[in-house]
């Protein structure tokens, strides 16, 4: 059985008085969440956030690793440091820092992998841009950016999360219908599935512009295995009716 889960991103938002007020409403509302949460917060939050969540089960995650372990390399963060600081969840190759950092579809792999050495789970983002969407390529660009993980990574697939996020719907209020997320969600799902059986069951979450109205009929696709929540994850009443929608998936 798939355990649905719901992850907010809070990309480069928050302050140490705003998280405090935040994670407090989202840890005293959790408690009958029917599936797995995680917040994914700025680097230097890590060890405010930690604390606030000690009481709760609620995972924390940061957004991105160097894909360096160690050494000179000013400015990166290894994910023995966010292992330090408790983090069980890491996104690597989310379309912003594809864009905004070139990152390439190999690059995103070996963050993967760094991940996994470390026990961490690597949260893949994949998905088209507007362009390619409309232009018909939408199978082969995120095809393409999962296989580069898949091909890396092997058997050890089966330990990473993948995430559906097409740009277009990111942060626009434009959200993919619930079915244009499941036909995306279905090819990634069969590709999983040629790399093995326990790869198939890698929870696949949708991102791009999820909010309380739209998440019951996303969630309930059968290969929507829940939701990366940007916008929606700063105001608690908000991520927490989104995690509400969530529930379980059977294989
Ligand atoms: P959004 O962002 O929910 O604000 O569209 C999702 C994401 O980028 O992870």
């Amino acid at each position: 059985m798939r355990r649905q889960f719901v992850a907010g991103n809070w990309k480069m938002h928050g302050n140490l008085a705003g998280n405090a007020a935040l994670l407090g409403d989202v840890v005293a509302g959790v408690g009958t969440a029917p599936c797995e949460v995680a917040v994914c917060v700025p680097f230097p939050y890590l060890g405010q956030c930690r604390q606030l969540l000690e009481v709760s089960n609620i995972a924390l995650g940061a957004q991105d690793c160097s894909v360096h372990s160690s050494g000179a390399h000013t400015g990166e963060v290894s994910v023995a440091m966010l292992q330090d600081f408790g983090c069980r969840y890491v996104i690597v190759g989310h379309s912003e820092r594809r864009a905004d950092h070139h990152e390439s579809d190999s690059l995103v792999a070996a963050k993967a992998e760094r991940a996994l050495e470390v026990g961490m789970t690597p949260i893949v983002c994949v998905g088209e841009s507007l362009a390619e969407r409309e232009s018909g390529e939408t199978a082969t660009v995120v095809l393409r950016q999962l296989q580069a993980v898949t091909h890396l990574l092997g058997g050890q697939t089966a330990g990473i999360v993948v995430a559906y996020e097409p740009v277009w719907a990111i942060g626009t209020g434009r959200t993919a219908t619930a079915a244009q997320a499941q036909e995306v969600h279905a090819l990634l799902r069969a590709h999983l599935r040629k790399v093995s059986e326990a790869a198939g069951e890698v929870r696949i979450l949708y991102g791009g512009s999820v909010k309380p109205d739209n998440a019951a009929e996303l969630f309930a696709q059968p290969d929507i295995d829940g939701g990366l929540i940007g916008g929606a994850s700063l105001k608690a009443t908000d991520f927490l009716a989104i995690a509400g929608a969530a529930h379980d998936k059977r294989p």
